[in-house]
């Protein structure tokens, strides 16, 4: 895909993503990484069908998601969904999480009645080890820790049976412990239910405590990508081995 945009001070063209081709499928871990306006979130916007590509196109099984009919879209916003960075906005402060968590489940017919929506609530926070779940339903998000706040947000992507996460800069504003156990439980569903993720982060150390494969992105580029284990153990591009340099705790790799 290609993505540019009109210049911010008027004239040019700026383009956020060039030629990038990124491969995700459930199960795996795949985490992009790069510097600042390196086209990051752009290219996680044109996953997430949310802006259209200048060039190239996103496909689900081979299907160019623009050519999709409405309900085939429908499913495709179910199957790809997005977790954010928990700012103020990605959750509703007036909404107590079995509703925040229920309302998407009913939207998208995922179960139906009070009681079977409630089921599907518990199970997902669960999945995400907010448990007893009862404990959790009724809170309201500033009854929540931001790691809990987090995790509520995963729930409620889970919920909804997706095969793959786009999740950018999901854990980057949690204190490093917390940061630890959201990740953990991230990447146990890739077992448990078999999601695969699109992971963007500026954080080479979580990249290589959970990633399967890495895309290496510079001003809009992959310059490199590669299983996780090679990547840094053997980086070929300057960029990744500036990248990797930069990260001190990141010297060789102790725990493949
Ligand atoms: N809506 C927009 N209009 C104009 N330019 C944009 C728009 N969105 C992104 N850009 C530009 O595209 C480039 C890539 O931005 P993007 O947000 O994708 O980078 P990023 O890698 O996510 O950065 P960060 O790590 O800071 O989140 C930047 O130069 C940015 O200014
Ligand atoms: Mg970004």
């Amino acid at each position: 895909m290609t993505k540019s945009f009109r210049g911010r001070r008027g004239g040019g063209q700026v383009v956020a993503v060039r030629e990038a081709t990124l491969r995700a499928e459930p199960g795996q871990f795949v985490a992009i990484v790069g510097e600042s306006g390196s086209g990051k979130s752009t290219l996680a916007r044109l996953l997430l069908d949310l802006i259209p590509a200048t060039g190239g196109s996103v496909e689900l099984d081979g299907k160019d998601v623009s050519r999709l009919t409405r309900a085939e879209r429908r499913e495709y916003r179910r199957r790809v969904q997005a977790v954010l960075q928990d700012p103020a906005g990605s959750l509703n402060p007036r909404k107590r999480v079995e509703q925040t968590i229920g309302e998407v489940v009913r939207l998208h017919k995922i179960a139906r009645g009070r009681d079977a929506i409630r089921q599907k609530v518990t199970e997902a926070l669960e999945l995400v080890g907010m448990e007893p779940a009862e404990r959790f339903l009724d809170r309201f998000p500033h009854e929540l820790s931001g790691g809990q706040r987090q995790r509520v947000l995963i729930a409620r992507a889970i919920s909804l049976d997706p095969r793959i996460i786009v999740a950018d800069e999901a854990v980057s504003a949690l204190d490093a412990s917390v940061k630890a156990g959201v990740l953990r439980v991230m990447a146990d569903l890739t077992q448990t239910i078999g999601v695969g993720y699109v992971f963007i982060t500026h954080d080479l150390p979580v990249v290589r405590k959970v990633a399967d494969y890495v895309y290496v992105m510079k001003s809009g580029d992959i310059v490199e990508e590669g299983p996780k284990d090679r990547l840094f153990a053997d980086p070929q591009h300057p960029y990744t081995r500036t990248l990797l340099a930069a990260s001190p705790e990141l010297a060789p790799l102790e725990n493949p």
